[in-house]
């Protein structure tokens, strides 16, 4: 099952709560949220009050990115505040097995991210412990980018992967998706897919439907 998970860094802050709602009515099963500390990656975005306050604005998935250094030290906020998913990067952590359990005892789905250019052996000793793993699909700190070509074939060798070991391990992509890429990001092995400017730019519920109809096909 693919699941849409619109990243609300694109949003229009003046009306949060109110473009949640929009896109949770359209059909999205996930929202993303992404946080940033101005140190692992150059932005700052938002962090534990906002996603305590727009809490109650949905009842869908809080898929909460934490694009921050030694994310270890904010779990529990996150969990407190209403994270339902917790991802953290695999650059980030000095300890990286250490922190998914830590996630994982908080009682939350856990995930962990990669960069464009770490290799998936960085999931070697840990994949038997996320839930879904995120395959960046640009440089993390900024919506908009574009998408870099190279990653068809890393989430294609990450399904395999999973595969081979036999784990039901979710693929989620981040980063330049669009209504023209997402046909060929699915068929490569993604089932979580993040999506900002395409969908919050122009009409919520209008780009939700789009993205829906081509998922529908999978
Ligand atoms: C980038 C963030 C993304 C971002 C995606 O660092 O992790 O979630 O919001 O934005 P678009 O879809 O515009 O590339
Ligand atoms: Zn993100």
């Amino acid at each position: 099952m693919i699941k849409l998970s619109p990243s609300i860094l694109a949003a229009d802050f003046k009306n949060l709560s109110d473009n949640i709602q929009k896109a949770d009515q359209a059909g999205a099963q996930y929202i993303h949220i992404d946080v940033m500390d101005g140190d692992f990656v150059p932005s700052i975005s938002l962090g534990v009050p906002v996603i305590q306050s727009i809490r109650s604005a949905t009842d869908k998935i809080f898929d909460v990115h934490l694009m921050v250094s030694n994310p270890e030290r904010y779990i529990a906020d996150f969990v407190k505040a209403g994270a339902d998913i917790i991802t953290v990067h695999a650059e980030a952590c000095k300890h990286l097995d250490r922190t998914l359990n830590f996630i994982k005892q908080n009682g939350v789905k856990v995930g962990v991210a990669l960069n464009p250019s770490t290799p998936l052996s960085a999931l070697d000793y840990v994949l038997d412990l996320v839930d879904m793993v995120l395959i960046m699909t640009v440089n993390p700190g900024f919506g908009g980018q574009a998408f870099i070509a190279g990653m068809y074939d890393k989430v294609t060798r990450l399904r395999d992967m999973i595969k081979d070991k036999g784990f039901n391990t979710d693929i989620e992509v981040d980063g330049g998706i669009t209504q023209d890429n997402l046909d060929k990001i699915i068929e490569a092995g993604a089932n979580v897919i993040v999506a900002g400017s395409s969908i919050f730019q122009g009409d919520i519920k209008e780009n939700i439907t789009s993205f829906n109809n081509i998922i529908s096909k999978y």
